[in-house]
Protein backbone atom coordinates (compact mmCIF):
# COMPACT_ATOMS: atom_id res chain seq x y z
CA UNK A 1 0.00 0.00 0.00
CA UNK A 2 0.89 3.42 -0.32
CA UNK A 3 1.23 5.32 2.76
CA UNK A 4 2.35 9.52 2.85
CA UNK A 5 3.92 10.03 6.93
CA UNK A 6 4.83 13.40 8.03
CA UNK A 7 7.94 13.29 10.22
CA UNK A 8 8.21 16.21 12.93
CA UNK A 9 11.20 15.11 14.65
CA UNK A 10 11.47 17.79 16.80
CA UNK A 11 14.02 18.87 19.85
CA UNK A 12 16.96 16.97 21.78
CA UNK A 13 16.84 13.20 21.55
CA UNK A 14 13.88 13.21 19.01
CA UNK A 15 15.81 13.43 15.70
CA UNK A 16 17.81 10.08 16.71
CA UNK A 17 14.90 7.86 17.83
CA UNK A 18 12.78 8.79 15.14
CA UNK A 19 15.66 7.72 12.30
CA UNK A 20 15.68 4.28 14.39
CA UNK A 21 11.99 4.54 14.00
CA UNK A 22 12.10 5.15 9.80
CA UNK A 23 14.49 3.00 9.57
CA UNK A 24 12.61 0.16 10.54
CA UNK A 25 9.65 1.28 8.80
CA UNK A 26 11.78 1.38 5.50
CA UNK A 27 12.42 -2.42 6.26
CA UNK A 28 8.82 -2.95 6.25
CA UNK A 29 7.96 -1.20 3.27
CA UNK A 30 10.45 -3.69 0.99
CA UNK A 31 10.21 -6.61 2.85
CA UNK A 32 6.26 -6.50 2.40
CA UNK A 33 6.00 -4.63 -0.73
CA UNK A 34 4.70 -0.91 0.43
CA UNK A 35 5.53 2.42 -0.66
CA UNK A 36 6.07 4.46 2.92
CA UNK A 37 6.88 8.18 1.47
CA UNK A 38 8.45 10.47 4.34
CA UNK A 39 8.00 14.44 4.51
CA UNK A 40 9.76 16.25 7.24
CA UNK A 41 8.82 19.54 8.91
CA UNK A 42 10.22 21.46 11.76
CA UNK A 43 7.98 21.64 15.16
CA UNK A 44 8.90 22.54 18.95
CA UNK A 45 12.57 24.66 19.55
CA UNK A 46 13.88 23.53 16.18
CA UNK A 47 10.85 25.50 14.43
CA UNK A 48 11.20 28.30 16.26
CA UNK A 49 14.81 28.65 16.32
CA UNK A 50 14.13 28.51 12.39
CA UNK A 51 10.98 30.44 12.07
CA UNK A 52 10.15 31.68 15.38
CA UNK A 53 7.49 29.56 15.54
CA UNK A 54 6.73 26.40 17.26
CA UNK A 55 4.21 24.97 15.06
CA UNK A 56 4.81 26.90 11.81
CA UNK A 57 1.81 26.54 9.37
CA UNK A 58 3.65 24.79 6.87
CA UNK A 59 3.73 22.15 9.31
CA UNK A 60 0.22 22.22 10.04
CA UNK A 61 -0.24 21.75 6.22
CA UNK A 62 2.12 18.90 5.47
CA UNK A 63 0.26 16.89 8.41
CA UNK A 64 -2.70 17.48 7.14
CA UNK A 65 -1.82 16.34 4.30
CA UNK A 66 -0.34 12.85 5.16
CA UNK A 67 -1.81 9.63 6.37
CA UNK A 68 -0.07 9.72 9.50
CA UNK A 69 2.88 12.17 11.27
CA UNK A 70 5.38 10.42 13.51
CA UNK A 71 6.42 12.55 16.03
CA UNK A 72 10.08 12.80 18.13
CA UNK A 73 10.01 14.58 20.87
CA UNK A 74 10.08 18.71 21.78
CA UNK A 75 11.36 20.52 24.47
CA UNK A 76 14.36 22.51 25.15
CA UNK A 77 16.23 23.95 28.32
CA UNK A 78 17.06 26.95 25.88
CA UNK A 79 13.40 28.26 25.85
CA UNK A 80 12.68 27.66 29.81
CA UNK A 81 12.32 31.72 29.93
CA UNK A 82 9.61 32.05 27.89
CA UNK A 83 5.91 32.36 28.49
CA UNK A 84 4.02 28.59 28.11
CA UNK A 85 2.20 29.48 25.10
CA UNK A 86 5.36 30.20 23.13
CA UNK A 87 7.62 27.47 24.68
CA UNK A 88 8.41 24.06 22.18
CA UNK A 89 6.03 22.04 24.07
CA UNK A 90 3.04 24.90 22.91
CA UNK A 91 3.63 23.50 19.53
CA UNK A 92 2.76 20.05 20.70
CA UNK A 93 -0.59 20.87 21.86
CA UNK A 94 -0.91 23.18 18.93
CA UNK A 95 -0.37 19.63 16.90
CA UNK A 96 -2.58 17.72 18.64
CA UNK A 97 -5.51 20.09 18.30
CA UNK A 98 -4.82 20.78 14.70
CA UNK A 99 -5.14 17.12 14.17
CA UNK A 100 -8.00 16.48 16.35
CA UNK A 101 -7.01 13.38 18.21
CA UNK A 102 -9.17 12.92 21.19
CA UNK A 103 -7.80 9.31 22.45
CA UNK A 104 -3.87 9.07 23.46
CA UNK A 105 -3.58 5.50 23.67
CA UNK A 106 -0.27 4.51 26.15
CA UNK A 107 0.12 0.65 26.27
CA UNK A 108 2.62 0.10 29.21
CA UNK A 109 4.45 -3.39 29.09
CA UNK A 110 6.14 -5.14 30.93
CA UNK A 111 8.64 -6.84 28.65
CA UNK A 112 9.38 -10.16 30.10
CA UNK A 113 13.54 -9.92 29.73
CA UNK A 114 13.64 -6.65 31.34
CA UNK A 115 11.28 -6.71 34.47
CA UNK A 116 14.38 -7.23 36.28
CA UNK A 117 15.41 -3.59 35.65
CA UNK A 118 12.03 -2.12 37.17
CA UNK A 119 12.50 -1.07 40.93
CA UNK A 120 9.49 -2.75 41.21
CA UNK A 121 9.65 -6.38 42.48
CA UNK A 122 9.46 -8.79 39.60
CA UNK A 123 6.57 -10.44 41.07
CA UNK A 124 4.96 -7.34 41.18
CA UNK A 125 5.30 -6.02 37.24
CA UNK A 126 5.75 -9.67 35.26
CA UNK A 127 2.79 -9.98 32.95
CA UNK A 128 1.68 -6.56 33.42
CA UNK A 129 -0.18 -4.95 30.34
CA UNK A 130 -2.08 -1.74 30.92
CA UNK A 131 -2.99 0.70 28.27
CA UNK A 132 -3.54 3.92 29.77
CA UNK A 133 -6.20 6.46 27.38
CA UNK A 134 -5.90 9.73 27.85
CA UNK A 135 -7.87 12.47 26.99
CA UNK A 136 -5.73 14.72 24.69
CA UNK A 137 -7.73 17.91 24.07
CA UNK A 138 -9.62 19.24 27.08
CA UNK A 139 -9.13 19.49 30.69
CA UNK A 140 -6.36 22.54 32.22
CA UNK A 141 -4.35 21.81 28.96
CA UNK A 142 -6.84 23.62 26.86
CA UNK A 143 -9.59 25.18 29.07
CA UNK A 144 -10.15 28.76 29.10
CA UNK A 145 -9.54 31.00 30.89
CA UNK A 146 -6.00 30.57 31.22
CA UNK A 147 -3.06 33.18 32.18
CA UNK A 148 -0.93 34.81 33.99
CA UNK A 149 -1.52 38.76 35.59
CA UNK A 150 0.58 40.56 34.00
CA UNK A 151 2.43 41.41 37.65
CA UNK A 152 2.77 37.97 38.05
CA UNK A 153 0.80 37.65 41.34
CA UNK A 154 -1.30 35.33 40.45
CA UNK A 155 -1.59 32.68 37.55
CA UNK A 156 -4.88 30.72 36.54
CA UNK A 157 -6.06 27.40 34.29
CA UNK A 158 -9.17 26.02 33.66
CA UNK A 159 -10.33 22.50 33.79
CA UNK A 160 -13.42 22.28 31.76
CA UNK A 161 -15.13 18.97 30.08
CA UNK A 162 -18.24 18.28 28.42
CA UNK A 163 -20.10 15.73 27.82
CA UNK A 164 -19.16 14.99 24.04
CA UNK A 165 -15.37 15.36 25.55
CA UNK A 166 -16.08 12.61 27.51
CA UNK A 167 -18.38 10.08 25.88
CA UNK A 168 -16.30 10.21 22.77
CA UNK A 169 -13.12 8.88 24.53
CA UNK A 170 -14.39 6.79 26.60
CA UNK A 171 -16.06 5.06 23.77
CA UNK A 172 -12.58 4.68 22.60
CA UNK A 173 -11.70 2.81 26.01
CA UNK A 174 -14.68 0.53 26.17
CA UNK A 175 -13.93 -0.76 22.49
CA UNK A 176 -10.01 -1.17 23.49
CA UNK A 177 -11.17 -3.26 26.37
CA UNK A 178 -13.06 -5.67 24.46
CA UNK A 179 -10.12 -6.70 22.44
CA UNK A 180 -8.77 -7.05 26.04
CA UNK A 181 -9.10 -8.33 29.56
CA UNK A 182 -12.65 -6.18 29.39
CA UNK A 183 -12.09 -4.14 32.30
CA UNK A 184 -11.87 -0.46 32.38
CA UNK A 185 -10.80 1.53 35.00
CA UNK A 186 -12.06 5.14 35.26
CA UNK A 187 -9.94 7.76 37.02
CA UNK A 188 -10.93 10.81 38.06
CA UNK A 189 -11.04 13.01 41.42
CA UNK A 190 -15.27 13.27 41.79
CA UNK A 191 -14.38 13.57 45.96
CA UNK A 192 -13.30 17.32 44.79
CA UNK A 193 -13.73 18.51 41.52
CA UNK A 194 -17.21 18.89 39.28
CA UNK A 195 -15.68 17.80 35.83
CA UNK A 196 -14.65 14.49 37.75
CA UNK A 197 -18.21 14.22 38.56
CA UNK A 198 -19.28 15.09 35.32
CA UNK A 199 -16.65 12.58 34.17
CA UNK A 200 -17.94 9.62 36.36
CA UNK A 201 -21.85 9.80 35.62
CA UNK A 202 -20.63 10.05 31.57
CA UNK A 203 -18.52 7.21 31.50
CA UNK A 204 -20.85 5.04 33.42
CA UNK A 205 -23.55 6.30 31.22
CA UNK A 206 -21.61 5.41 28.00
CA UNK A 207 -20.35 1.66 29.96
CA UNK A 208 -24.27 0.51 29.52
CA UNK A 209 -23.26 -0.12 25.69
CA UNK A 210 -20.72 -2.06 26.28
CA UNK A 211 -22.43 -4.98 29.16
CA UNK A 212 -19.08 -7.05 28.16
CA UNK A 213 -16.60 -4.53 29.81
CA UNK A 214 -16.48 -4.47 33.55
CA UNK A 215 -16.31 -0.55 35.06
CA UNK A 216 -14.71 0.01 37.99
CA UNK A 217 -13.51 4.00 39.24
CA UNK A 218 -10.35 5.21 41.14
CA UNK A 219 -9.97 8.74 42.38
CA UNK A 220 -6.66 10.06 41.07
CA UNK A 221 -4.52 9.51 44.05
CA UNK A 222 -5.30 5.89 44.81
CA UNK A 223 -4.64 4.98 41.23
CA UNK A 224 -1.47 6.40 41.87
CA UNK A 225 -0.86 4.33 44.39
CA UNK A 226 -2.32 1.28 43.26
CA UNK A 227 -0.39 1.09 39.69
CA UNK A 228 2.80 0.62 41.39
CA UNK A 229 1.95 -2.06 44.30
CA UNK A 230 -0.47 -3.97 42.62
CA UNK A 231 -0.24 -2.92 38.64
CA UNK A 232 -2.17 -6.18 37.58
CA UNK A 233 -5.10 -5.20 38.74
CA UNK A 234 -5.29 -3.24 35.75
CA UNK A 235 -6.15 -3.53 31.90
CA UNK A 236 -7.49 -0.37 30.64
CA UNK A 237 -7.16 2.88 32.51
CA UNK A 238 -9.24 6.12 31.19
CA UNK A 239 -8.62 9.54 32.56
CA UNK A 240 -8.69 12.85 31.70
CA UNK A 241 -5.47 14.73 30.24
CA UNK A 242 -3.26 15.80 32.75
CA UNK A 243 -4.31 12.63 35.45
CA UNK A 244 -3.36 10.86 31.92
CA UNK A 245 -0.11 12.87 31.75
CA UNK A 246 1.01 12.05 35.32
CA UNK A 247 0.20 8.03 35.40
CA UNK A 248 1.53 7.51 31.73
CA UNK A 249 4.88 8.27 33.61
CA UNK A 250 4.38 6.49 36.65
CA UNK A 251 3.09 3.04 34.59
CA UNK A 252 6.51 3.56 32.63
CA UNK A 253 8.01 2.30 36.21
CA UNK A 254 7.02 -1.32 35.28
CA UNK A 255 8.27 -1.08 32.06
CA UNK A 256 11.98 -0.56 32.95
CA UNK A 257 11.84 3.06 31.54
CA UNK A 258 10.20 6.20 29.96
CA UNK A 259 12.14 5.04 26.63
CA UNK A 260 10.04 2.05 26.30
CA UNK A 261 6.38 3.66 25.92
CA UNK A 262 4.97 4.53 22.95
CA UNK A 263 1.71 5.95 22.01
CA UNK A 264 -1.11 6.65 19.26
CA UNK A 265 -3.29 9.77 19.42
CA UNK A 266 -6.65 9.06 17.63
CA UNK A 267 -9.70 10.09 16.94
CA UNK A 268 -9.43 13.36 14.87
CA UNK A 269 -8.42 14.06 10.93
CA UNK A 270 -4.85 12.75 11.11
CA UNK A 271 -3.45 10.01 13.59
CA UNK A 272 -0.08 11.22 15.63
CA UNK A 273 2.29 8.85 16.88
CA UNK A 274 5.28 9.12 19.39
CA UNK A 275 7.00 7.76 22.09
CA UNK A 276 6.05 9.04 25.63
CA UNK A 277 9.06 10.13 26.47
CA UNK A 278 10.76 13.39 26.36
CA UNK A 279 13.56 15.57 24.42
CA UNK A 280 15.86 14.56 26.98
CA UNK A 281 18.46 17.21 26.11
CA UNK A 282 21.05 15.98 28.71
CA UNK A 283 22.18 12.75 26.35
CA UNK A 284 21.00 14.23 22.94
CA UNK A 285 23.19 13.98 19.93
CA UNK A 286 25.24 11.50 22.17
CA UNK A 287 23.39 8.10 20.10
CA UNK A 288 22.20 7.00 23.67
CA UNK A 289 18.50 7.40 23.73
CA UNK A 290 16.52 4.61 23.55
CA UNK A 291 14.47 4.49 20.33
CA UNK A 292 12.01 1.58 21.12
CA UNK A 293 9.87 3.78 22.18
CA UNK A 294 9.48 5.75 18.77
CA UNK A 295 9.66 2.09 16.90
CA UNK A 296 6.90 1.21 18.74
CA UNK A 297 4.90 3.98 17.77
CA UNK A 298 5.91 3.36 13.92
CA UNK A 299 4.31 -0.16 15.11
CA UNK A 300 1.02 1.32 16.51
CA UNK A 301 0.65 3.24 13.66
CA UNK A 302 0.65 0.33 11.31
CA UNK A 303 -1.09 -1.35 13.25
CA UNK A 304 -4.26 1.50 14.29
CA UNK A 305 -3.74 3.98 10.95
CA UNK A 306 -2.20 1.29 7.69
CA UNK A 307 -3.99 -1.38 9.35
CA UNK A 308 -1.15 -3.23 8.47
CA UNK A 309 -1.58 -5.90 11.55
CA UNK A 310 0.60 -8.38 10.50
CA UNK A 311 3.27 -5.89 10.11
CA UNK A 312 2.79 -4.39 13.25
CA UNK A 313 3.04 -7.68 14.66
CA UNK A 314 6.60 -8.39 12.78
CA UNK A 315 7.79 -5.02 14.78
CA UNK A 316 7.14 -5.72 18.01
CA UNK A 317 8.38 -9.28 17.78
CA UNK A 318 11.52 -8.21 16.38
CA UNK A 319 11.84 -5.27 19.73
CA UNK A 320 11.53 -8.48 21.77
CA UNK A 321 13.75 -10.43 20.36
CA UNK A 322 16.37 -8.15 20.26
CA UNK A 323 15.49 -7.36 24.54
CA UNK A 324 15.52 -11.30 24.67
CA UNK A 325 19.16 -11.31 23.13
CA UNK A 326 20.30 -9.04 25.30
CA UNK A 327 20.80 -5.80 23.91
CA UNK A 328 20.45 -2.84 26.10
CA UNK A 329 20.59 1.09 26.11
CA UNK A 330 21.66 2.86 29.08
CA UNK A 331 18.52 3.39 30.44
CA UNK A 332 17.45 -0.12 30.71
CA UNK A 333 21.15 -2.30 31.04
CA UNK A 334 20.35 -1.98 34.98
CA UNK A 335 23.01 -4.31 36.82
CA UNK A 336 25.19 -3.52 33.17
CA UNK A 337 24.91 -6.80 32.69
CA UNK A 338 23.39 -6.47 28.73
CA UNK A 339 25.12 -5.64 26.02
CA UNK A 340 25.27 -1.84 25.75
CA UNK A 341 24.61 -0.83 22.46
CA UNK A 342 24.02 2.58 20.68
CA UNK A 343 20.54 3.89 19.37
CA UNK A 344 21.52 3.48 15.94
CA UNK A 345 22.56 -0.67 17.22
CA UNK A 346 19.00 -1.15 18.69
CA UNK A 347 17.61 0.03 15.31
CA UNK A 348 20.00 -1.87 13.22
CA UNK A 349 19.11 -4.78 15.59
CA UNK A 350 15.26 -4.09 14.78
CA UNK A 351 15.64 -3.80 11.27
CA UNK A 352 17.88 -7.03 11.43
CA UNK A 353 15.16 -9.28 12.87
CA UNK A 354 12.38 -8.03 10.57
C1 LIG B 1 3.58 13.99 26.98
C2 LIG B 1 4.36 15.23 27.29
C3 LIG B 1 3.58 16.43 26.80
C4 LIG B 1 2.26 16.46 27.56
C5 LIG B 1 4.32 17.77 26.92
C6 LIG B 1 5.66 17.74 26.25
C7 LIG B 1 3.48 18.91 26.38
O1 LIG B 1 4.67 15.30 28.63
O2 LIG B 1 3.29 13.75 25.79
O3 LIG B 1 3.26 13.24 27.91
O4 LIG B 1 2.21 16.97 28.68
O5 LIG B 1 1.28 15.97 27.01
MN1 LIG C 1 4.11 13.51 29.76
Amino acid sequence: MKFQIAVLEGDGIGPEVTREAIRVLQRIAARYEHEFHFAYALIGGAAIKETGSPFPPQTQELCLQSDAVLLGAVGSPEFDHLPAAERPEAGLLQLRRALGGFANLRPAVSYESITAISPLRAEIVTGVEILIVRELLGGLYFGEPRGMKSEGSEAFNTMRYSVNEIERVAHVAFKAAQQRQRKVTSVDKANVLETSQLWRQTVTRVAKDYPDVALDHLYVDACAMHLITNPKRFDVILTENLFGDILSDEAAVMTGSLGMLASATIGGAIDLYEPVHGSAPDIAGQNKANPFGAIASAAMMLRHTAKLEREADAIEAAIRSVLDHGYRTADINGDGSGTLSSTTEIGQLVEGNL
